[in-house]
């Protein structure tokens, strides 16, 4: 039998594998049946804004020969809709994350504060890296704004809480991004987001491929699994031991998952891959992800978790 159980803040978790934020997760439907998948070890909401919100018009997703590229905007039901269900949901079996996205700071704040008056006893993502949305700057890209909020946060939030990361090209943004979550209680660092404000141009039209601002937008799936591998390894390599990795990008095939592990993964997310074949994926992915720990004869993810080897 082989063992792909991992944990995060005391939370155990069967199965590694679990969506992105933002794909099949914007409605209870969707969400329960992710919590019904096969290969599914945890589930996160879409991250949600204090009220619901339509998110950007017109066409918003493509898929692309490598990926996808989309700009969705935060569409959400708004918070008390996740919380509702946050706050009824009982599968021990499948941990629940809750993911909150503010326009501002005193939007993430105010929506920290709900979760902590609420029952709400699950984990509880920051996504500071939405890309999408007109005039909003994501926040992890600016380290100053990052340290004021998990500083204004950790003053009173006190339920397991991690964040979600855009990806970093540089070695010296890794160190310092690094830095300021390491003085956090931090349960955990989601790592990455879409690659945000690339822009395909469709050959037969001459023209962009989404509508929302002039085409730019989030990419993800094949073409950013090198970015997500490097982000996932450079984080862990410099995050302290108590801050979990949960590694987001790329996945296509259980090799993905396998090299995300590999490059220090606690869990493994999947976005585009999920929203082009829905949950069933997770089945898929699992049976590819044991196939590959057969062939190396691996029967636990730690004998292989954050094990990646250099060249001399
Ligand atoms: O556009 C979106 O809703 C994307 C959100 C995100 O990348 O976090």
């Amino acid at each position: 039998m082989t063992n792909l159980t991992a944990s995060i803040a005391g939370f155990h978790f069967q199965d590694l594998l679990l969506n992105a934020a933002g794909v099949h997760c914007e409605t209870t439907e969707e969400l329960e049946a992710l919590r019904k998948a096969t290969g599914t070890g945890a589930l996160i909401t879409k991250s949600a804004t204090p009220k619901p919100r339509p998110g950007n018009s017109g066409l918003r997703y493509q898929d692309l020969p490598l990926g996808s590229i989309n700009s969705m905007g935060l569409p959400n039901q708004g918070l008390s809709y996740y919380l509702d269900y946050a706050n009824h949901y009982h599968d021990q079996q499948k941990p629940l994350f809750l993911s909150i996205a503010g326009l501002t700071q005193a939007d993430n704040l105010a929506m920290l504060a709900d979760i902590q008056a609420s029952e709400f006893t699950g984990l509880v993502e920051l996504n500071l890296s939405c890309p999408n949305v007109p005039g909003k700057p994501q926040t992890g890209y600016d380290f100053e704004a990052t340290r004021q909020i998990l500083t204004k946060a950790f003053t009173f939030f006190t339920k397991p809480l991690g964040v979600k990361l855009p990806p970093y090209f540089d070695l010296a943004h890794f160190d310092q991004i690094a830095a300021i979550l390491n003085a956090f209680p931090l349960a955990y660092v989601n790592s990455i987001n879409s690659v945000g404000n690339g822009l395909m141009i469709d050959s037969k039209t001459d023209t962009v491929m989404i509508a929302p601002k002039g085409g730019f937008g989030g990419l993800g799936g094949a073409m950013v699994k090198a970015t997500a591998l490097a982000n996932v390894h450079g984080l862990r390599q410099r995050l302290n031991p108590t801050i979990k990795v949960i590694g987001t990008g790329g996945v296509q095939s259980g090799r993905d998952v396998y090299d995300l592990i590999l490059a220090g993964a606690d869990l493994v997310a999947v976005g585009t891959s999920l929203h082009q074949e829905g949950p069933a994926v997770f089945q898929r992915l699992r049976s590819e992800l044991i196939a590959e720990m057969d062939r190396k004869n691996y029967t636990e993810v730690d004998q292989f978790r954050n094990r990646l080897q250099t060249l001399n």
